[in-house]
């Protein structure tokens, strides 16, 4: 086997004889090659650095740093390397934190040999099926596509367009339609994180089979101190690199405290600056969340059905923005759930051109109605567009395009600096002035 195909593995663990053991372990491995080891976490994010391995074999309790921050680290520093936490039994708490920090997976201590090449393989698959299907590859070595940490990294400011998805209708598809716009602008040296906002029973998590006990709900309780070591503690990594925060599970403190939208857009604008691009997703009533969101977005893209109802909703969202002076440029719109061939379905539904029409404005992405590839997606918990190399494939294609046509038209805008920066001092606290 061709040396490069190997699985580089770095090992992260303080006792020189454990690292002996598994190396040991390694050492006959055809497919396998350790390709260095380290004593402490601080160490380990350097060494996964200088050595670029495709698996990090993490201790959790070290000297310096230990296995979760470095794990953190490493899911921004190296995102195309996998971390397998290693762990004793007893620190299942710590197992959890160690997974919403970015591990793909974890053994037990000590570790036998058979659990360890399945773990290797089978993470290592993973991960490389998830690079591939993407469509644009984890960063360059050394080059970091997560956020800018500030004091840890270097402070350097991103674009922060902050996208807001929205529809009137429920069920149009804005967490279908989030997930992938994320997923789709993710490009080497671009940084995405995707924001679920949506007040109750928010369904990225689902989406992307995500779980994290701290979500958005957390930074908003501390909006006025928050500082980015909170942050990266409350973000959760997908397996593609994706940085998401999670909206709160719906409880009985959130029917009296719900999420108030000030703080909700006071942390997206906090957060933004380390990012090129936001995502929300939102709910689908126009409340303080949603209006505060509009008020800080670079773009509201208006995910409507081919539906009388999603049109006639959508409508009365464009009179009320008119009512309220919103900036329509700042609007997209999007039709998803789109059937072409009428004769092979038994819905109805309304033709692209005629809601154009009816709504002034101009799609800017058609999204067919697939239901195999994005039920099959949803199960498996990855974007639709991971879900096969095939790019030509509906609705695939399509929502690429979509993700392309986003990116150019905040870039288009980016160029002209000047302009923005009179947009947004225009913008801000316009939806609700009137
Ligand atoms: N283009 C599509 N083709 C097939 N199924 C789709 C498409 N878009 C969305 N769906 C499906 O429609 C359902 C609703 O989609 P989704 O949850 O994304 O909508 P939503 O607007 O976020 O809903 P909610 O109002 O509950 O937040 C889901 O089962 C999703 O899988
Ligand atoms: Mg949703």
């Amino acid at each position: 086997m061709a040396g490069e195909e190997k699985i580089r593995v770095l090992i992260v663990d303080d006792i020189p004889e454990t690292r002996e053991q598994i190396k040991k372990l390694l050492m006959f491995e055809p497919d396998i090659d350790v390709v260095g080891t380290a004593a402490t976490g601080r160490e380990g994010v350097e060494e996964a650095k200088k050595t670029q391995p495709n698996i990090i074999l993490m201790d959790i309790n070290m000297p310096d740093m230990d296995g979760i921050q470095a794990t953190e680290q490493i899911s921004t520093a190296v995102p195309s390397a996998a971390v397998v936490m290693m762990s004793v039994q007893s620190e299942a708490d710590y197992l959890r934190r160690a997974m919403l920090a970015g591990a793909s997976d974890f053994l037990t201590k000590p570790v036998s040999g058979d659990d360890l090449y399945s773990t290797l393989r089978k993470v290592h698959e993973r991960k490389q099926t998830m690079i591939r299907q993407l469509p644009v590859p984890a960063a360059a070595p050394g080059e970091a596509a997560g956020p800018v940490r500030r004091g840890v990294q270097s402070a350097e400011a991103r674009l922060g367009h902050v996208i807001v998805v929205y529809s009137p209708k429920g069920g149009s598809g804005c967490t279908t339609i989030a997930t992938n716009l994320a997923a789709g602008l993710m490009k080497e040296g671009t940084r995405v994180l995707l924001v679920d906002a949506k007040s109750q029973f928010g369904d990225v998590g689902v989406f992307l089979n995500l779980k994290s006990p701290t979500t958005l709900a957390d930074l908003c309780s501390s909006v006025e101190d928050m500082d980015m070591e909170l942050v990266e503690n409350v973000l959760v990594t997908h397996d593609s690199g994706l940085r998401v925060l999670l909206a709160p599970e719906p409880d009985p403190a959130a029917i009296t405290s719900p999420l108030k939208g000030k703080d909700v857009a006071g942390v997206i604008s906090k957060i933004a600056d380390g990012y090129d691009f936001i995502v929300v997703d939102t709910g689908s009533t126009v409340d303080e969340v949603t209006a505060e969101l509009f008020d800080i977005a670079s773009r509201v893209l208006l995910v409507c059905p081919p539906t009388l109802s999603g049109v006639r909703n959508v409508r009365a969202l464009l009179r009320l923005f008119d009512e309220t002076d919103y900036p329509i440029e700042r609007t997209m719109l999007v039709i998803n759930q789109s059937i072409k061939d009428q004769n092979k379905s038994n819905r109805v539904t309304i033709a692209t051109e005629l809601i154009e029409k009816n709504l002034k404005m101009q799609a800017i992405a058609e999204i067919p109605l697939e239901e195999r590839v994005v039920l099959h997606a949803v199960n498996r918990g990855v974007p639709v567009i991971a879900i096969t190399k095939e790019r030509n494939r509906s609705p695939i294609k399509e929502l690429l395009d979509m993700a392309e046509q986003v990116r150019r038209a905040l870039l288009g805008e980016q160029a002209d600096k000047s302009e923005e920066e009179t947009k947004q001092q225009s913008g801000f606290g316009r939806f609700r002035r009137h």
